[in-house]
């Protein structure tokens, strides 16, 4: 029984200088042909599970016109929820609205994750993004949304701890339960890597992240995943699918679903989904692979991994699989009531900490 479900909508209003997601600016003649590439999508494969969580995300799915969304939202009615589910949609303040608001509240939708990535109107023009105009999220409250997420983006070129202590202020100042803050990454094929944008230096971004987890922990906000921080009750019940490595269904362009043991990923050609020719990569996970997959997601999470429940999904315990012992030794990970963690001292570091438990035999 899979319960959780991606659904990926690609289209922007513009596109931001930093972003490789599978997206594309809004054009009106592409939005019929892909919901109905989409609806095929989902009838084809979606086997009647009640889903605990449903995520719209994109792209950005509040760039579709209210009647564009009513097509949307109808479609996924075929979805059907659990009684306690979280119905997400990805929006962009530049094109959220009062009307696509009641749209989604009369659809069921009652999670909002929100980009705003910064209040700084350099940084804005950098990132090529329109607007830091937040006056959209006090009405969503006012509608009875109170389970929100926005994004920060720290790490831009030039940017200081002084200027990304400001924007952190601002975003306490929004009252909202939960911050997702992203480090800013120089994709191939962005705008910033034509214009051969560097990364921030390294002590900087060490700082940085030490100043987002030391100021939203002060705040009240629980750091439950390397760069995710919720009010207690309003951590993200479908990313934390993801990194409890469950199953999960994803349908639209470039979306990645995990299947009957198959992580499959969706085509990025917009012509070639449309054509209904959804698949671009299957692959089948050996136990190997399942139970790496479960320490590198797993292990994202602040609280780690569960010892029993790995030992009861595998037939064997972690430390018997996994050369852990040093890294145990060095204090970078730890053993803390029943769980392996990375110690927060090594979290900004994870990445390669988590390198150790890939081609493990
Ligand atoms: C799909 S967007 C969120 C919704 C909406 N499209 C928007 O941008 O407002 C996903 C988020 O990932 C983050 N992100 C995307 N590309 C990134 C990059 N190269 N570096 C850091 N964060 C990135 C941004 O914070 C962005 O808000
Ligand atoms: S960050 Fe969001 S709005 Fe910007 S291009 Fe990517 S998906 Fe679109």
């Amino acid at each position: 029984m899979i319960k959780h479900c991606y659904v990926h909508i690609p289209f922007c209003s513009s596109i931001c200088s930093y972003c490789d997601f599978p997206k594309m600016l809004y054009e009106k003649k592409f939005i019929n042909s892909y919901l109905n590439a989409l609806e095929n999508e989902i009838k084809e494969i979606y086997k009647g599970d009640m889903l605990d969580t449903l995520y719209i995300g994109g792209g950005t799915p509040s760039s579709l016109s209210i009647d564009e969304l009513k097509r949307l939202f109808d479609i996924l009615k075929t979805f059907k929820l659990s009684e306690s589910y979280e119905y997400t949609v990805e929006c962009n303040l530049e094109n959220l609205d009062i009307d696509k608001l009641k749209l989604f509240k009369s659809y069921g939708v009652n999670r909002l994750s929100i980009g705003v990535q910064t209040f700084n109107k350099n940084y804005l023009s950098f990132l090529n993004r329109k607007t830091c105009d937040i006056s959209i999220i006090e009405e969503a409250k006012k509608l009875g949304f109170n389970n929100i997420n926005v994004d920060l983006i720290y790490a831009l070129k030039d940017e200081t701890l002084e200027d990304l202590d400001k924007d952190l202020n601002k975003f306490l100042s929004l009252d909202i339960n939960h911050i997702s803050t992203y480090s800013l990454i120089i994709e191939n094929n962005t705008v910033l890597s034509i214009n051969n944008i560097k990364p921030i230096d390294e002590d900087i971004d060490f700082d940085m992240y030490n100043l987002i987890c030391k100021k939203l922990s002060d705040n009240g906000y629980v750091h439950y995943e390397v760069s995710n921080f919720a009010r207690t009750g309003y951590e993200s019940k479908h990313n934390l699918a993801y990194w409890n490595n469950q199953e999960y269904y994803g349908f639209g362009l470039g979306a990645a679903s995990y299947i009957d043991s198959m992580r499959v990923t969706n085509t990025k050609s917009i012509f070639k989904y449309i054509n209904g020719e959804y698949r671009y990569q299957v692959e089948k996970l050996t136990k190997k692979d399942k139970m790496e997959y479960e320490m590198i997601l797993g292990l994202r999470k602040m609280k780690g991994v569960n010892i029993i429940d790995f030992k009861n999904k595998y037939g064997v315990s972690i430390d018997e699989y996994f050369n852990i012992e040093k890294l145990l030794k060095e204090g970078k990970l730890i053993k803390d009531d029943g769980y392996i963690k990375i110690s927060s001292d090594y979290i900004y570091l994870s990445n390669d900490i988590l390198i150790n438990f890939i081609g493990e035999e």
